[in-house]
């Protein structure tokens, strides 16, 4: 019996240490942040860019580092009330891990914080008719992550600047009443739906 409760005890830190054992905050592996992805949180500056109708309100699909150290970016998002498939190539910029890619204007963004299995944290600059506006998003392997995650990813908009009312949390939002997103229907791209 002290045997199999010591058994249990020593399972148990050894669970507790798992759990942010594997957070790395530097020198991504981003073949590691590779494959299926869901959007969990979202923040910027500016808060209608987030909210319904905004431009940064998308879905994320999946994520693929190219072996030309390129990332495509699948995204599905609600235009004019119908489902578009947006895809993004991000090209490495002459910064390490910094990214860029054409949406809204010009983005520049890179991995914050990652536990490859479980979740990613991204920064990104927007550079759009001379404004430049920060914004941060949450995704994750599952479509929900735990609350301390979150607390976590609210704590560093702060620490950016972006108040925690700029945070939208879309884990219960159009993803799931809206079902024609993440079938086959999805239009290829915006430019498609006039
Ligand atoms: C890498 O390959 C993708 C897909 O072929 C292409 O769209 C992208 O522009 C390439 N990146 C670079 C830096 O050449």
């Amino acid at each position: 019996m002290k045997l199999l409760l010591l058994c249990l005890g020593l399972t148990l830190v050894c669970a507790h240490h798992g759990e942010n054992h594997d957070v790395v905050t530097s020198n991504f592996d981003m073949s590691k942040i590779s494959g299926e992805w869901y959007t969990i949180l979202l923040a910027s500056g500016v808060k209608e860019k987030v909210e319904e109708q905004g431009s940064m309100r998308m879905f994320v699909e999946s994520i693929q580092a190219l072996d030309n150290s390129s990332l495509l970016l699948k995204y599905h998002k609600k235009i004019n009330g119908e489902c578009a498939e947006l895809i993004f190539v991000g090209d490495e910029t002459e910064e390490e891990g910094v990214y860029s890619l054409s949406y809204d204007g010009y983005n520049e963004f890179h991995v914050v914080e990652a536990d490859y299995n479980d979740y990613v944290i991204f920064y990104f600059l927007n550079y759009h008719n001379e404004e430049i506006t920060q914004g941060m998003e949450l995704y994750a392997r599952k479509p929900d992550v735990s609350p301390q995650i979150k607390k976590r990813f609210e704590e560093l908009c702060k620490n950016h600047g972006i108040p925690e009312e700029n945070v939208q949390d879309l884990t219960n939002a159009d993803r799931v009443s809206f079902p024609v997103c993440g079938s086959m229907q999805c239009a290829a791209s915006p430019a498609t739906h006039s």
